[in-house]
C-alpha cells in the first residue's frame, strides 16, 4: 500500500480520520473492531484527534497494545498511561474493553503469556510507530523475538529506554487486518526508506513487517522515499 505524505500540522488529524474510517468499516462488516495501539510520542496527537471524531460506536471497540514498557500503568513511560490520557479518558470506552499489557508484573514471561491468552487471533487494526533504528512495537533490530513464529507476545529487552518491555511478535503483525504506521520527522527518514524501499529484511529493519500497511508520514519522514 503506498505511503501517504502530509504536512506535519495535518498528520495527526488525517491519521485519526484514517483510523476512524477503518474502525467504522470494520464495525459495519463484523460487528466489532479490535485496535492495538502503539506507544511512544508520535501517536499521541492522533489519539487526541481520534477522540474528537464523531460516529464511532466505542461500545463495539476492543483496545489492545502492540507493546508496553515494564513499568506501572501510572508511570509516565507507560504506553497505557499515554493512551489513557490522550484517548480513553475522552471517549465512551468501557474499561472492560481496554486490555493493557501488565508490564509491571515481575514475571515478564508470565505477563506475556497472560496477554497472549486474551489477544484475538486476528487484530483488526494495529497502529505502529517506527524507531530511528527501524524498530516497530518493541521489536528491535537483531532481536531473537523477530524469529518467533509460535509465541504471540514475548518479554524483550531493547536499546530504547526503558529497556524491559513486552511486545507482540511478527505473527501478530502479519495476521492483522490492517497495519497503520505513523512516522514524523527527519530522524525517521532512513528507517522509513529501509522499511518501504529497501530489501525485505526484518532482522535489520523490523518495521519491514508493516510494509504492506498504510504508512502516514510527514514530508521529513518521507524525505528519502524516491518519487
Ligand atoms: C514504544 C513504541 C515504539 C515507538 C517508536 C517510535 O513503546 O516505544 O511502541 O515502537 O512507536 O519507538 O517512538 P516515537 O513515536 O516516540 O518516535
Amino acid at each position: 500500500m503506498p505511503a501517504e505524505i502530509h504536512d506535519s500540522s495535518q498528520l495527526a488529524n488525517i491519521a485519526a480520520q484514517r483510523i476512524a474510517s477503518v474502525m467504522v468499516e470494520t464495525i459495519a462488516r463484523e460487528g466489532r473492531v479490535s485496535v492495538a495501539l502503539a506507544g511512544g510520542t508520535t501517536p499521541r496527537a492522533a489519539y487526541e484527534a481520534l477522540a474528537k471524531i464523531p460516529g464511532i460506536d466505542w461500545g463495539r471497540v476492543d483496545v489492545y497494545f502492540g507493546d508496553e514498557r515494564a513499568v506501572p500503568p501510572t508511570d509516565p513511560d507507560s504506553n497505557y498511561q499515554m493512551a489513557q490520557a490522550a484517548l480513553f479518558s475522552r471517549v465512551a470506552l468501557s474499561p472492560s474493553n481496554i486490555h493493557r499489557m501488565h508490564g509491571e508484573q515481575a514475571d515478564h514471561d508470565a505477563a506475556a503469556r497472560a496477554y497472549e491468552a486474551i489477544l484475538p487471533e486476528r487484530i483488526s487494526i494495529v497502529i505502529l510507530g517506527v524507531g530511528e533504528d527501524g524498530h516497530t512495537a518493541s521489536l528491535f533490530p537483531g532481536s531473537p523475538a523477530l524469529n518467533e513464529r509460535t509465541r504471540r507476545v514475548l518479554p524483550v529487552i531493547g536499546p530504547k529506554p526503558p529497556p524491559q518491555r513486552l511486545s507482540v511478535t511478527p505473527p501478530v503483525l502479519e495476521s492483522a487486518g490492517q497495519c497503520i504506521v505513523l512516522a514524523t520527522g527527519a530522524g525517521k527518514a532512513d528507517a522509513v526508506a529501509r522499511a518501504l524501499r529497501g530489501p525485505l529484511d526484518i532482522m535489520s529493519t523490523p518495521s519491514c513487517l508493516a510494509r504492506g500497511g498504510l504508512w502516514l508520514l510527514d514530508h521529513a519522514a518521507a524525505a528519502r522515499l524516491d518519487g
